[in-house]
């Protein structure tokens, strides 16, 4: 079914790739961190990033609102809201390890309608447009077809706020020993992607933010995939759960979600130092 938004991704993604070809400017110069809390990093990146990306909107379409990372919300009351994480990744960015991102997604009327995410280190752009499926540099793409949750490779994240109190180990440990493995890359909306194409079968996160999830959701959702929040409830973006699959190991994953939830059926974790064999 075309789109009445179809116009929309061919700026978005331009704006991607200049917001791209700024991050890796300035990648591998040792940019200096900030700390916004006690692992929760920024550089100068991430703020010329979204400086720019916002410009960018402004003057093509002055009247929308803005909702980016580093400088919160702009809301005058706009049908439009754009999602905007001109770096998704800023640890890996840090660190000199080649996982990170632009992302952008737009909502009208509260519905998404587009998203893009760009990878500038390999230069892949993801895009989709509601109800017009989803792209890899154009080529159109699809989530896995993996039904067996054994022969599945998932991927997580862990938060830089609030890590003491986040309980995401246990599930990684969880899913770990009923999957091929959990990878863990430090891009919450590349690895959307990576389950949106299929190189993912399965993807979750707690405590995301809307500019980290708005683009991905979409573009795993146009690829045919499934999101949902823990409890296989509907997913929003304010809802801190996000549980991606390519759809035919949903409830696989929520079962397995369920019951470490409830503590039941729970691996146990070995006794580190004592029991050496
Ligand atoms: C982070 C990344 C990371 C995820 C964190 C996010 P940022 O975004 O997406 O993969 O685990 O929860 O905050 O801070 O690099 O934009
Ligand atoms: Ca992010
Ligand atoms: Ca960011």
């Amino acid at each position: 079914m075309p789109s009445i938004h179809n116009d929309f991704v061919p700026a978005m993604s331009e704006i991607a790739r200049e917001a791209g070809a700024l991050l890796i400017s300035h990648f591998q110069q040792h940019v200096k961190v900030e700390y916004k809390g006690d692992a929760d990093l920024v550089t100068v990146a991430d703020r010329k990033s979204e400086i720019l990306i916002r410009e960018r909107i402004r003057k093509q379409w002055p009247a929308h609102d803005v909702l980016g990372e580093e400088q919160g919300l702009v809301d005058t009351g706009s049908d439009y809201r754009w999602y905007v994480d001109p770096l998704d990744g800023t640890t890996n960015f840090a660190h000199g390890f080649p996982v990170f991102c632009v992302s952008l997604a737009l909502e009208y009327k509260g519905r998404r309608v587009a998203g893009v995410i760009y990878d500038p280190t390999r230069d892949e752009l993801f895009a989709a447009e509601q109800g017009s499926g989803a792209y890899l540099n154009e080529e159109a793409i699809s989530v896995s077809n993996i039904s067996n949750l054994a022969e599945c490779l998932v991927g997580t994240g862990f938060p830089s706020h609030k890590r003491h109190k986040n309980p995401n180990i246990f599930f990684y440990h969880q899913i770990t020993l009923r999957t091929h493995g959990v990878r863990r890359a430090g891009s919450a909306a590349l690895d959307l992607c990576n389950v949106a194409c299929g190189r993912f079968d399965g993807f979750w996160e707690f405590n995301l933010n809307p500019w980290d999830t708005a683009a991905g959701v979409l573009i795993v959702e146009e690829a045919g995939g499934k999101i949902t929040d823990f409890r296989g409830g509907p997913f929003q973006l304010n809802s801190r759960e996000t549980l991606a699959s390519n759809g035919l190991v949903h409830a696989a994953l929520l079962i397995e979600f369920e019951q470490i939830f409830s503590g039941k059926g729970l691996e146990p974790l070995p006794n580190v130092g004592q029991d050496k064999k």
